[in-house]
């Protein structure tokens, strides 16, 4: 695919062609192209998306269109729809859209593959009940006492999915059950999360997918002894301690069995498993009927974007932009600004996503890329945002483009403090774009011209939450696919956790650091941290 002339020359006629891009005036595009609005704005799956602010002409759409056709974004987007294996360095499906595909799908690994919708909706019913249940307060702890509490003992995909969806969905809780989330190693974690809580009225779920994940499993062993020590008996457990998992037998080695055991299968990656029994603290915490509805924005996403043709299509538009603008503007990271404290931990679910995703340093066919295929991704929300790192958005000589997240605001009421927040969020577009050039004072000059998306949510519900990830994650996948890399492996993390049991053995005294060959860095440290 690399090596294939058409592509090659379509992915550096497009670099070039955006290099060449990074001078022009957004503000003149606009006077140019009387269309560009109607081009570069979407109505998609109830959100609104303007992409016009960017230093895009309309005339660049035919080399936009020859990397599409010549990456073949589209038949790659077909192969994940139907099932197929195409995570080819772990030998995976990558169908994490099945799970969220309605009832009676009927879908398969492949053509003739293994059919997979039936256990996807054995495993949401027992989801929907067993959340019902503890909701309700039929299902009870131990001894008898309503669960209030569920603590999710995860990492990375398998916390950071649903802490974002309860975080931002809080205001559909009903606050019968409460989520919290310990998912680093440091006993701190669970030492403030413990503090607050229990045990009678608390339920575990241990998130892991692999089920071998270090940090997880011992901050499960943490857990149960903290249940033990709080008089609940071993058979009492399976009142309080579910697994998640793609390793039932994993999780049946450290004492779970099949009915408290909520499966999901390889082809789900971690980043991309909120939509599993994964989100079962989203279920707990704003009811089954919630997240049901945020499989539905997802859904409406996923036939957005396999449907639309790629000039309408959201997710290929956000992934061709940043393309873009990492050549137009030399921008190496893009910030996401939710204006919605509800998305306050949009950016770091976006971090992993994309960045886990994309941070490869080689092709499909293992020759190296020549610029990066993930920009770093960052942010926080607006409006305090703009009081810390605004001023460098504004003024650095360095340009990164913004998405800026809005939501529309549920009174209009003037005196309402809503409005003033969406003001902000429009306002920073407005500054990015306009400036003030023209001031004379070169301290208090904005240059102006920095592009920035809009993504607006007409309501912050869990269907539109879903279906703004959903966007996200086709947007990270179609960029992958342009680009040629395999974005759904890890092979990154693995190094660094295979050192860390090196060192535990030697900071608790089970091997020596004299005998280990060590750096004279690392070493140092070790003496350090002996002395
Ligand atoms: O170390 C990275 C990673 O493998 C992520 O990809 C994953 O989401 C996370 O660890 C947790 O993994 P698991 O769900 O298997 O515990």
């Amino acid at each position: 695919m690399r090596t294939e002339p058409n592509y090659a020359r379509a992915l550096t006629t497009f670099r070039e062609q955006a290099r060449l891009s990074g001078e022009l005036r957004i503000l003149d595009l606009y006077e140019a192209e009387p269309d560009r609005m109607s081009r570069m704005s979407l109505h998609v799956a109830g959100l609104y998306l303007d992409l016009s602010r960017h230093r895009v002409p309309l005339q660049a759409m035919p080399e936009w269109e020859r990397l599409v056709q010549t990456s073949r974004l589209t038949d790659k987007r077909d192969a994940m729809f139907a099932g197929q294996v195409i995570n080819e360095t772990e030998s995976r499906s990558v169908f994490h859209v099945a799970l969220r595909a309605p009832d009676g799908a009927h879908l398969s690994l492949g053509p003739g593959g293994e059919a997979v919708s039936a256990e996807i909706e054995h495993t949401r019913a027992r989801m929907r009940d067993y959340a019902v249940q503890i909701r309700r307060g039929d299902r009870r702890g131990a001894r008898g006492q309503r669960i209030r509490h569920v603590v999710n003992v995860g990492i990375g995909g398998s916390q950071l999915g649903p802490l974002l969806a309860c975080d931002a969905l809080d205001a559909f809780a009903d606050g019968s059950v409460q989520a919290h989330f310990l998912a680093n190693i440091d006993p701190e974690s669970w030492r403030r999360i413990s503090a607050r809580l229990d045990p009678d009225e608390t339920i575990a779920i241990i998130a892991s997918k692999s089920w071998r994940t270090v940090e997880t499993a011992r901050n499960a062993q943490a857990v149960r002894a903290w249940f033990q020590s709080g008089g609940i008996a071993d058979h009492e457990m399976q009142d309080h301690l579910v697994g998640v998992t793609a390793n039932p037998e994993g999780a049946m080695a450290f004492g779970l069995s099949d009915n408290t055991i909520f499966p999901f299968r390889d082809w789900v990656g971690g980043r991309y498993s909120l939509w599993s029994a994964i989100g079962l603290p989203v279920a707990l915490v704003i009811g089954p009927q919630g997240f049901d509805q945020m499989l539905a924005g997802a859904h409406a996403m996923d036939r957005h974007f396999r449907e639309a043709p790629w000039h309408r299509n959201a997710p290929i538009l956000m992934a061709l932009l940043s393309m873009w603008n990492a050549d137009a503007l030399g921008s190496q990271t893009e910030a996401v600004i939710p204006y919605a404290q509800a998305l306050a931990r949009l950016p770091a679910y976006l971090q992993q996503l994309q960045m886990e995703s994309n941070g490869k340093r080689v092709h499909r066919d293992g020759s190296p890329l020549e610029a990066p295929a993930s920009p770093v991704i960052w942010g926080e929300p607006g409006t305090d945002a703009q009081h810390s790192f605004f001023q460098s958005l504004h003024q650095s000589p360095q340009v990164q483009p913004v998405d800026f997240i809005l939501v529309k605001p549920e009174s209009w009421d003037p005196q309402e403090r809503a409005l003033g927040l969406l003001a902000n969020g429009i306002a920073q577009a407005e500054a990015l774009l306009h400036g003030q050039p023209d001031v004379d004072d070169p301290h208090k000059r904005y240059p102006g011209n920095r592009p920035s998306t809009t993504i607006l949510l007409p309501r912050l519900d869990p269907w539109h939450f879903g279906a703004l990830i959903s966007l996200y994650e086709h947007k990270t996948a179609a960029q992958g696919w342009l680009l040629d890399i395999n974005s759904f492996d890890q092979w990154g993390v693995e190094l660094g956790k295979k050192i860390a049991t090196k060192h535990e053995a030697l900071l608790g005294g089970a091997s020596d650091p004299m005998k280990v060959a060590l750096d004279p860095s690392i070493a140092a440290l070790h003496r350090e941290l002996s002395a």
